[in-house]
Parts: C-alpha cells; sequence; structure tokens
C-alpha cells in the first residue's frame, strides 16, 4: 500500500496515527522522500501535492481540509482526523476598523484564491487576489495588500505581523483521503485501516 503524507505540521502526528494504527515507520535520517516499512510505501510531499499524488499514485493520504477545500480533489474522504486543527481567516492590519462587508475592491494576498473568491462572492464583493505561495503575513506590511486570508492557528504569526483576524472563514482539519480505484480494488485493505483509525480516534486503540 502507499501513502502520501505531508511534510510540516502534519507530518509528526501522521506518523503517530500510522504507528498506533500498526504501520510503524522511522521518519528518514537523510533527504530521502520516500520510506518502505512492511509493504507499506510511505511518500513525503509538500502538503498541496498530497491530492495529486492520492490521485495518480497513492492508495490514500493524509492532507488538511485547507487544501482539499480550495483544490477540490477527485477522492474519496472517508475519515476526519483528530489533529491539525487551525481556521483559514481574514486579517487586516491592526487597529483598522474595517468589516469585511467594506471590503469591495480590496487586494487581498492569500494562497487560498478560490476559497477567497467563493468567501467575497458570498458577500457580492469583487475583490483582487494577490496570490501567494508563502509568508502571506508579509504582504499588507509591503503595501502590495490590503487585507490577507490564510492560516491561523495560535494567531502568534498574525500578532508578529501586525495583523488582527476579523472573520473566521472555514474550520480546518487533517484527513484522510483515498484513491477512487484502490478504494474499490484495494476495498478490504483501505477498509482495515480506516476502521483502525477510526478505533484509535474514539477509543484511543
Ligand atoms: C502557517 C500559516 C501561518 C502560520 C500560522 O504557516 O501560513 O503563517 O502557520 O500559525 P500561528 O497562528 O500558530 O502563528 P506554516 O508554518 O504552516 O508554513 P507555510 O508558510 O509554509 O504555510
Amino acid at each position: 500500500m502507499r501513502i502520501a503524507l505531508p511534510k510540516g505540521r502534519l507530518f509528526e502526528p501522521s506518523m503517530r496515527l500510522l504507528k498506533d494504527i500498526g504501520i510503524s515507520a522511522d521518519a528518514p535520517e537523510n533527504r530521502s522522500l520516500i520510506i518502505r516499512s512492511n509493504g507499506y510505501e510511505i511518500m513525503l510531499a509538500k502538503p498541496s501535492d498530497v491530492p495529486v499524488y492520492v490521485t495518480n499514485a497513492a492508495d490514500i493520504g493524509i492532507v488538511g481540509s485547507d487544501i482539499t477545500e480550495e483544490s477540490q480533489p477527485d477522492v474519496f474522504i472517508p475519515l476526519r482526523l483528530n489533529f491539525g486543527n487551525c481556521r483559514i481567516s481574514l486579517a487586516v492590519p491592526s487597529g483598522s476598523d474595517i468589516r469585511p462587508e467594506d471590503m469591495d475592491g480590496f487586494r487581498i494576498a492569500t494562497k487560498y484564491r478560490n476559497i477567497t473568491k467563493k468567501y467575497f462572492d458570498s458577500l457580492g464583493l469583487d475583490v483582487r487576489i494577490i496570490p501567494l505561495s508563502g509568508s502571506i503575513e508579509l504582504a499588507p506590511s509591503l503595501g502590495i495588500a490590503d487585507a490577507i486570508v490564510d492560516i491561523v492557528d495560535t494567531g502568534t504569526t498574525l500578532r508578529e505581523n501586525g495583523l488582527s483576524e476579523i472573520h473566521k472563514i472555514i474550520d480546518v482539519y487533517a484527513q484522510l483521503i483515498v484513491n477512487r480505484i484502490s478504494q474499490k480494488s484495494k476495498f478490504e485493505e483501505i477498509n482495515n485501516v480506516v476502521t483502525r483509525m477510526e478505533n484509535v480516534i474514539e477509543n484511543g486503540y
């Protein structure tokens, strides 16, 4: 079975969950991006690429719901996991009393173009999206955006960059995603993984 895992903050809890369901593997000490253990192949991917791997090469994967919400991949999502909880929020320079409904024509920096467009469309507003792929919090202070839409966890990054959260757009959490063909061709194996994960999440074993 091939498993795609995201590098970054979901990596460790994902490896722990695999270990808890009996798929033990050590994180590589070198730059290798594949771990082979007991018939499993664990592929380490950039988080936003996990659905691409699961659609084309892996049987299952773990990914944040921000990624699936943004890219709407053609995968089966059988399980919400109990880690990776955070949110996607709209933030503006601290001290500003601007409200989301006042943002028509604003420049919004984000890596979540679709989520951002959908949110402002729902308010009937037309904004200009400034697409970035990281360090989004820099954009307002450099004058290239009026606001940002980004992941907020503890709120530290916003605070330390002079920004304040004014609206939560969606909750984010880790999910198990499954390749649609594998879901049929490896049904028992995958069902077994899902059941074991459910047991660990619900009962701790
Ligand atoms: C995310 C996000 C924020 C930060 C928020 O970045 O883009 O910058 O975490 O966390 P906080 O509210 O606890 O400060 P991450 O470190 O995951 O890396 P990224 O910039 O590659 O997305």
